[in-house]
């Protein structure tokens, strides 16, 4: 299955690359330059993660599909290749699409990726909320933890979440300044923990295609090349697009 899904290439869990049903890509072109740019850097697989967000990003699921089969259409056999999951930001509405099956997990239908105001202590209730996904079988990613202020002051709190089976994602760019001080002193220190599960683009428009490649190279001064082949191929791969061997396979 890795090799159909991405033969040695970075895989990036979250990307708005689709063209236009978010803050992302505008329009099929500058999609497609987005993709080329992610696969000149080395991505092979992109999952699109366009936001569910009420009130601000809140694309119609037929819009969603109808903008993949576009970009793919447009990339054609060169890619990258690119999967569909979405973004989901935590407040009410969301968490109950969430239990109504109504979201976008992972393609292997095992972890959703999902994010929490940037400013502010975050919803009263995430640890619970967390843990329930995780129990009912869906394990949180966690979109850039280092950029909330919720955990700035508090890397514990994130060792506490990762205890409970939350996965943490990385934005790289906040390696090289993207999102400020305070997000890049916090990436540097749950690197240095070793708090991340995977690192992401979260790729917005062209102009940072530049910046993710400057973040990959710090990154990989930071962790060497096999933290960089772990943050950005073998755990996503694992985390979000394999599934589980049956049981007669797993090893005692
Ligand atoms: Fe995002």
């Amino acid at each position: 299955m890795t090799e159909a899904l991405a033969p040695e290439g970075f895989v990036d869990l979250h990307s708005h690359v689709l063209p236009g049903v978010d803050d992302g890509a505008e329009n099929v072109a500058e999609a497609v330059t987005l993709a080329r740019g992610l696969r000149d850097l080395g991505f092979t697989c992109l999952v699109a993660t366009p936001h569910m967000r009420p009130g601000l990003y809140d694309p119609a699921p037929q819009a969603v599909v109808a903008a993949l089969h576009e970009l793919r259409a447009a990339l054609g056999a060169a890619g990258p290749r690119v999967l569909l999951a979405g973004e989901h930001f935590l407040d009410d509405e969301v968490w109950m699409r969430i239990g109504e099956g109504l979201g976008r997990p992972y393609p292997n239908g095992r972890a959703i990726l999902v994010e929490i105001s940037t400013i502010g202590p975050g919803p009263a209730r995430l640890s619970e909320q967390l843990f329930r996904l995780r129990v009912g079988g869906l394990r949180p990613v966690l979109a850039h933890p280092e950029r909330c202020a919720a955990f700035q002051d508090d890397v514990a709190r994130i060792e506490e979440l990762r205890r409970a089976g939350v996965a943490t994602a990385l934005d790289l760019t906040s390696l090289v300044g993207q999102g400020g001080r305070g997000s890049r002193r916090t990436a540097e220190r749950l690197l240095e923990l070793d708090l991340f599960d995977v690192a992401c683009t979260d790729l917005h428009a062209e102009r940072e295609l530049a910046e993710v490649e400057r973040a990959i190279k710090r990154l990989r001064r930071l962790v060497g090349d096999d933290g960089l082949d772990r943050l950005l191929h073998r755990s996503p791969l694992r985390l979000a697009l394999e599934l589980p061997p049956p049981a007669a396979e797993r090893p005692a």
